[in-house]
């Protein structure tokens, strides 16, 4: 399978759900939620890719630098390449129909664990999406994450402790769904937590503890200072609240406030490699990629998920060699354009 037919399939797949537009950026599906697009009018959505497309690359080849590692340590795991999928639940709902939610789970772990990276997997209203991921997981030896709702504190505990015994590496809670109506509506309570209930959910579970969707620098140094082991930087793809900036822009704060001291990663408009490294020079340890997997999975199953990933990693190499970036675990800021 090639790119041009991966694209071809999931476009007469999606029927509409996703115009696998030549650019993915939020425009042809603003308001698109259900669906594939961003709340609103999808300005959060339009400008995480507008602010990555704002950074420029500093091009440089006088150097020595033509095999770059790409390889990483990343909460313990050690992964092929600083690129990870992001969480994705509702694929009937959000996808026309396009897969089951078992073929999606399936199709994105497995596929990340061939190519050496993992994939996280969703939560939603109804039970059996959470533990749709962790059957996909244990089906791959417990190479995905789990992440769940922001639920009551004490079920978060009882999935956590699921997700362990299923052999996954971490699991997270996508705390920006706090006032998700599709949960609400289903009579599952959602909502903020402080900071002890982010100590408490810490303190009652033992693989790291992942909290996605944050975006002000006072609420990562608050996750620090609950012993959270990792943030992503999320606004959940623009679909949560319309008119919040573009993750690229949060992310120096958040950095400047982490100093170092817990696991950044960031999702929101990673469209190529070339964004990858943008969001490794302004501070995250690694990415997260939705809706450029979903379209490789819808497209091509399994082996259009490695078709996306594997294109992406290539991309990543090749911007190295053009910045003269030596290795994904130290990325200088110096290779950006200000
Ligand atoms: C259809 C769809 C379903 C999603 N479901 C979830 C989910 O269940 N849990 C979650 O944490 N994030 C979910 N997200 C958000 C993604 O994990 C991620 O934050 C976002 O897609 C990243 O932006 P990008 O699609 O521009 O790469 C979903 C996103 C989309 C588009």
């Amino acid at each position: 399978m090639d790119w041009k037919e991966m694209r071809k399939i999931a476009r007469s797949k999606f029927r509409g759900a996703c115009r696998v537009c030549p650019v993915c950026d939020g425009f042809a599906c603003a308001g698109e939620v259900p669906g594939m697009g961003g709340a609103g009018s999808g300005t959060s959505f339009k400008n995480n890719v507008s602010a990555l497309a704002g950074y420029r690359l500093c091009l440089r080849t006088v150097h020595a630098v033509s095999e770059p590692k790409l390889a990483c340590r990343i909460l313990g795991m050690d992964l092929a390449f600083p690129i990870m999928a992001a969480p994705i639940g509702g694929g009937a709902m959000n996808m026309n129909g396009a897969l089951t939610e078992m073929e999606y789970a399936s199709a994105v772990v497995s596929g990340c664990r061939k190519v050496g990276t993992i994939a996280m997997t969703g939560d939603g209203p109804d039970p059996e999406l959470f533990l749709t991921g962790i059957k996909c997981l244990k089906a791959e030896n417990g190479k995905g994450i789990p992440v769940i709702k922001p639920r009551e504190t004490d079920r978060i505990i009882e999935l956590a402790k699921m997700a362990e015994a299923a052999g996954a590496p971490a699991f997270g809670m996508d705390i920006d769904t706090a006032a998700f109506v599709n949960m609400t509506k289903a009579g599952q309570k959602v909502g903020p937590k402080t900071r002890d209930e982010l100590a408490y959910i810490k303190k009652n579970t033992s693989i790291p503890f992942i909290v996605k969707g944050i975006m002000m620098a006072d609420d990562a140094a608050a996750c620090l200072d609950a012993g959270v082991d990792a943030i992503v930087v999320s606004n959940h793809g623009g679909r949560v609240m319309d008119h919040t900036p573009g993750t690229a822009e949060a992310l120096p704060y958040i950095a400047d406030a982490v100093q170092g001291k817990m696991t950044i990663l960031i999702d929101g408009g990673i469209r190529n490699g070339g964004d990858v490294l943008k969001m490794l020079a302004l501070g995250a340890d690694a990415v997260l990629v939705g809706r450029p997997i979903i379209t490789g999975a819808v497209g091509g199953g399994m082996e259009g998920v490695e078709l996306v990933l594997n294109r992406m990693a290539g991309e990543l190499r090749d911007a190295m060699v053009l910045t003269g970036t030596k290795d994904v675990a130290a990325v200088s800021e110096d290779i950006l354009w200000y």
